[in-house]
């Protein structure tokens, strides 16, 4: 091999060697600046609140001239949504479509319905994509809409809180309330200690329980790591944003009441 050559071959190993290290440079750069983007905004979230609502007393929260609406075919907890905790912002940055949604249209229509009026079920889940979904993305399984609804719905099942209730029970009533150790002693066995029972106060100054909060890890074990533990969850605790309503813990030394469901009257279960 000639000098030259083999100077030129020289030459060119260093030339590729530092075209290595750039690229691994900047790899190392821009796993960085994800890691920050990421732990700023949508992704660095510990703990997921799923979260059932009451429609029964959901009605009662609002005002009236917001029109309630219950379907016809609703009798029971539906979905509110499943809500990372403790993050500022998702990004606004992947919409949802009807056709995301087309197989499991019929199945949410009947566990995560819209309430209002005013608004889609499929406008409900928008929301709740576009607010929450999409921080929930960055955890593998929950990384599409197909994969975050289904998911929403499977944990609808496991955690089915309407069979739990009726054989501990606990059936709605206008006269007969609960004590929250009743509903804590029901719930516990399957929902874990951490579980939130929250109340709003109509207008007679009664407690009514409307909706029930899971914490779970990212791994979707119950309970939440110690430090997220807390109840401070500010883009979670008006869910899909237009609701006017702020529930509390409910009491532990006032009635509570599970009112009835009536889709005919949705304002005025109890007459
Ligand atoms: C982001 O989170 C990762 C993993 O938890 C951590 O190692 C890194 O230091 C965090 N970066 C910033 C800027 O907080
Ligand atoms: C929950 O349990 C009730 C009563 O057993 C049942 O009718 C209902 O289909 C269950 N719901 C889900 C989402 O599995
Ligand atoms: C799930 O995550 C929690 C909290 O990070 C951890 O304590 C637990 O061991 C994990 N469980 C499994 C099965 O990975």
């Amino acid at each position: 091999m000639s000098g030259s050559l083999l100077s030129l071959l020289v030459l060119l190993g260093a030339v590729v060697h530092s075209w290595q290290q750039r690229d691994h440079h900047n790899d190392y750069n821009y796993v960085r600046l994800a890691d920050e983007v990421g732990n700023k905004t949508f992704c660095s979230w510990k703990c997921l609140k799923f979260t059932l609502q009451w429609p029964g007393a959901f009605c009662l929260s609002l005002d009236e001239r917001l029109q309630c609406q219950i379907p016809p075919d609703i009798n029971t907890w539906t979905i509110h949504g499943l809500w990372p905790q403790k993050i500022m912002n998702c990004c606004r940055c992947w919409n949802l479509f009807p056709s995301d949604l087309q197989d499991l249209d019929e199945e949410l229509s009947k566990e995560w319905p819209s309430l209002l009026k005013s608004k889609s079920s499929f406008q409900f889940w928008r929301l709740e994509w576009i607010k929450h979904g999409v921080c929930a993305a960055c955890v593998e399984g929950l990384n599409s809409p197909m994969h975050y609804f289904t998911l929403c719905l499977k944990l609808r099942q496991q955690y089915n809180i309407t069979q739990a209730l009726s054989e501990g029970g606990v059936v709605p009533s206008c006269d007969h309330p609960y004590k929250l150790d009743e509903l804590q002693g029901v719930l516990t066995p399957l929902l874990g200690e951490h579980h939130e029972i929250q109340c709003i106060t109509d207008h007679q100054d009664r407690e009514l329980w409307f909706q029930v909060k899971i914490p779970m890890s990212r791994n979707l074990t119950l309970g939440c790591p110690a430090d997220h533990q807390d109840h401070r969850d500010p883009t979670a605790e008006h869910g899909p944003g237009q609701y006017p309503f702020t529930g509390h813990p409910c009491p532990s030394q006032t009635p509570i009441y599970l009112v009835p469901i009536d889709p005919q009257n949705p304002h005025h279960p109890c007459g």
